[in-house]
């Protein structure tokens, strides 16, 4: 035994070694497999030795326990090293076998220290020979699993049945399976899943559309994808078919919400399809998760993880929906090698969402989601400009040490996508979309990070037409390029000047009209009251974004009357108006406050309204207390940004 810890110990050293002078380090390895070797600041697995071709997975979802009992059994691809690594964070190991199924012998594994601030989690080393291609780790997940929401029936549509479901990205997957956590490496998998009865287990994979007796299912995504994006959901849930490769699951409570919210979902899928190239994954499907899920949507190959706070009842929020799809090109298909390069995942993806939109609903549309958009960036690169890493306003990032999830910003998202709008701009619509769908094609089912997409670039579109396009701004310098695309949209500015005009104290609420009237000499006075279906979601958020961001109380009250945007329902317009209220003090909000916290998950809205609420101590005092009542309903990813937060 104290040989193997030895060795162990050697191992550590060598791997910490390894990781200080990652950018400097280039190994060279034999084979193809191992040619672009890389190495992944936020992963411990040596996969420029050895690296998970195949990963079938048998779980036990055991909701009594709170508790996934898994064996991950991993076919490898080895290039001849005696220890394979893999990524665990706050897992339970049991043991580990080498071989068949059934032919299993015990192997001895160790797993290392946690790094300082417990981000990446622990190396698990296993012991094996230069041969071995099988490994089966035994384990199970424990409280501390951060992927894992674990949902009591209260606080589901149905109220009664309970829900769990796992959100991987960018780096959680570890915490539910172990494996090589790296997006640059691409594995097929297979699963086999035991749920209780009456619930339906549906994963990033081929699905069951109904429950079966035995209560153990079957599933199997047959295209290599990263690990971020393997994910399970059990529930009560029921599907309904939108169209031919497409529909969404959904408690029952709720289905014919979705169905009438998405009934443009197969329009879209023709749309990106006539934008980029074949949908590459067969079926597209929706499942609506419980509010504790801390994002709007989330790309699972196959089956989009979605929000319920985009059922807005009027389809107003469906960008989302294009968004999750359009991954299905930029992320999934040809996905960020590092998430230091994560603006190419979803500064396409925001390009590709805005493109989907325009072909559905027409440009003066997009232009007014894409707006409001860049009026978020201008404010996200305000507040990154102050903070203590300034030069997170660049494409590229440099997160080694941190927190992937510290370049979730507007940045990779809205820079992203603006950089890529001016490239269409100089370049041609036409030019430029031949090339989207030529590097989409090359690199499909491969990693990329920015250097070969800024190669790509110069070779395939801005060297044959003599562009002199300033890429590397807008890749490696901060802040936003002075050539950057401007988009003018009339209607936003006409909703921007009845902002002004509510707040110089005029009555926008009924407006006089004089009509003629056939055959009469005199008009008639018509009093046209101002109602909410006037205007759009984003023309309201525009609207609310355009008045000062101190505003007396009783001015905003006027608003509530007529227009009760305190309660609206929808959730993009009512995070918008709390962020208003809260910065002018008025407090009579903090009932609707109150309830729409308890409710919603979703980091997107939490995240600034806590923090507003932070800044002065009353605030913060009621906003603790909120908290603490409301952090039972949220996922981990939620919870632990908005205890930094309230600290
Ligand atoms: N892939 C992201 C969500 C994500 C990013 C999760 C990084 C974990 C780490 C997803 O596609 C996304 O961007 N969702 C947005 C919606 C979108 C319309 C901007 C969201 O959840 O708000
Ligand atoms: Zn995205």
């Amino acid at each position: 035994m104290k040989s193997i810890y030895l060795y162990f110990q050697l191992l550590i050293t060598v791997f910490i070694l390894n990781a200080c002078d990652s950018e400097t380090k280039k190994s060279v390895s034999p084979t193809e497999v191992f040619a672009d070797s890389v190495f992944d600041n936020h992963s411990y697995s040596n996969i420029n030795k050895i690296r998970t071709k195949h990963l079938h997975i048998d779980l036990d979802v055991n909701f009594e326990n709170k508790t996934v009992y898994g064996i991950a059994r991993h076919e490898m691809i080895n290039n001849g090293t005696d220890t394979a690594i893999f990524d665990i964070k706050a897992l339970d190991i049991q043991k580990i076998t080498l071989g068949k199924k059934g032919q299993e012998k015990e192997t001895d594994f160790m797993i290392g220290q946690w790094d300082k601030d417990s981000i990446i989690g622990q190396p698990l080393m296993v012991k094996i020979d230069p041969k071995t291609t099988l490994i089966n780790i035994y384990y199970k997940t424990t409280e501390k699993t951060e992927a894992i929401d674990w949902l009591m029936p209260e606080l589901t549509t149905g109220k009664k049945h309970p829900f769990m479901y796992t959100q991987g990205e960018a780096i959680l997957t570890r915490s539910w399976i172990p494996l090589q956590d790296s997006p640059a490496n691409r594995i097929t998998y297979s699963a086999s899943v035991k749920v209780p009865e009456g619930l339906l287990p549906v994963m990033s994979a081929e699905n069951p559309i109904e429950t079966n007796e035995k209560g153990i299912y079957e599933f199997k995504m047959e295209q290599p994808i990263p690990s971020y994006l393997i994910a399970i959901a059990v529930g009560n849930l029921t599907y309904k078919k939108l169209g031919s490769n497409c529909g969404v699951y959904s408690e029952p409570e709720l289905i014919g919400q979705c169905a009438s919210e998405f009934i443009d979902l197969p329009k879209m899928i023709k749309a990106a399809e006539n934008l980029y190239g074949k949908y590459q994954w067969g079926q597209y499907d929706l499942i609506m998760l419980p509010y504790s899920f801390p994002f709007g949507g989330m790309e699972n190959p196959r089956l989009t993880f979605v929000n319920p706070t985009v059922l807005a009842g009027d389809r107003s929020l469906v960008s989302l929906i294009a968004h999750e799809l359009a991954h299905s090109w930029s992320g999934n298909l040809v996905t960020n090698r590092s998430w230091d390069d994560f603006w190419l995942n979803e500064g396409f993806t925001v390009y590709f969402e805005n493109r989907i939109m325009e072909s559905l609903y027409g440009k003066e549309i997009s232009d007014i989601l894409a707006l409001i958009e860049y009026q978020e960036l201008q404010a996200e690169i305000i507040d990154i400009s102050k903070s203590d890493h300034p030069e997170d306003t660049k494409l590229k990032l440099k997160l080694s040490g941190r927190n992937p999830d510290d370049g979730m910003t507007d940045i990779a998202y809205i820079k992203g996508a603006f950089f890529l709008k001016t490239l269409e701009r100089d370049l041609g619509r036409q030019r430029f979309d031949n090339f989207l769908r030529s590097y989409f094609k090359t690199y499909a089912f491969k990693t990329v990070n920015t250097e070969t997409f800024l190669e790509y670039l110069k070779v395939n579109l801005l060297e044959p037409n003599d562009s002199d396009f300033n890429a590397e701004e807008w890749i490696y310098k901060e802040g936003i390029p002075k050539n950057c695309y401007t988009i003018r949209s009339p209607r936003m500015e006409n909703v921007q000047k009845l902002a002004k005009r509510f707040e110089a104290g005029e009555n926008i609420f009924e407006e006089v009209k004089w009509i003629k009237i056939k055959g009469k000499k005199k008009r008639k006075k018509q009093i046209i009251r101002l109602e909410r279906s006037k205007y759009i979601t984003q023309e309201w958020q525009a609207f609310i974004r355009e008045l000062p961001s101190k505003m007396d109380p009783a001015l905003l009250k006027r608003l509530d009357v007529h227009l009760n945007f305190k309660d609206w329902g929808n959730s993009e317009i009512m995070c918008e108006w709390y962020l208003l209220g809260i910065k002018s003090g008025y407090k009579e909000l903090r009932p609707s406050i109150e309830k729409f916290l308890m409710k919603v998950g979703r980091r997107k809205y939490l995240m600034p309204i806590y923090s507003e609420l932070a800044k002065n101590k009353e605030d913060l005092n009621w906003a603790r207390n909120v908290f603490s009542k409301a952090k039972e309903n949220y996922h981990f990813v939620s919870r632990s940004s908005i205890q930094t937060v309230l600290k």
